[in-house]
């Protein structure tokens, strides 16, 4: 028979759990994630594995070409990533615990995996806005930018 002490310490370590799971502060983000790039062009994530967990996870909320409830409390994937926060490392927070990050959001923690948030990141990062035209390398002879110069027939 199981002596008090040890019914006192099963409680005690139920309590803890329970405890962790609610509080953001019990939860805290993996050590890796420090390790990774804040650079767009550097992601090592695989954006189609993303997407397909995207596509598995996402869609209550969110919708995704096409498919899925787009939440009026939700920006679309399109908003958040022209928010000017937005950057891989404020995306892997997010996606890790987004109840830590914005105290009182819907969005719930998914529990994702790192490999799975480094694929997601990967994914969302479609979503970004189209580089500005002042981006676009300007012709040397004509100094106008690719864009504007018109086609040739
Ligand atoms: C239960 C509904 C729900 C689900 C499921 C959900 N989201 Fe969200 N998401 C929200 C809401 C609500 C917000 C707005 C958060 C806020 O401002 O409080 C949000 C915000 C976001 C943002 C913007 C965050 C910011 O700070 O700008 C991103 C990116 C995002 N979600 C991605 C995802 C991805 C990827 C998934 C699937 C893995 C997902 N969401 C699943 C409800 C959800």
């Amino acid at each position: 028979m199981p002596s008090p002490f040890t019914g006192g310490l099963l409680l005690l370590t139920a309590v803890l759990f329970s405890c962790g799971q609610a509080n953001p502060a019990h939860h805290p983000a993996p050590e890796s994630f420090a390790r990774m790039t804040n650079d767009w062009d550097q992601l090592t994530g695989d954006a189609e594995l993303g997407r397909v967990r995207a596509r598995q996870l996402c869609l209550g909320c969110h919708v995704i070409e096409d498919v899925g409830n787009q939440l009026s409390d939700a920006p679309t994937f399109e908003q958040a990533m022209a928010e000017a926060y937005m950057d891989p490392a404020y995306l892997r927070m997010w996606l890790w615990n987004p109840p830590a990050v914005k105290v009182g959001t819907l969005m719930p923690d998914l529990s994702l995996k790192p490999d799975e948030i480094e694929n997601m990141v990967a994914f969302l990062a479609r979503y970004r806005p189209q580089p500005a035209s002042n981006d676009v390398p300007v012709d040397p002879e004509t100094h106008e930018t690719g864009s504007e110069t018109p086609a040739r027939q």
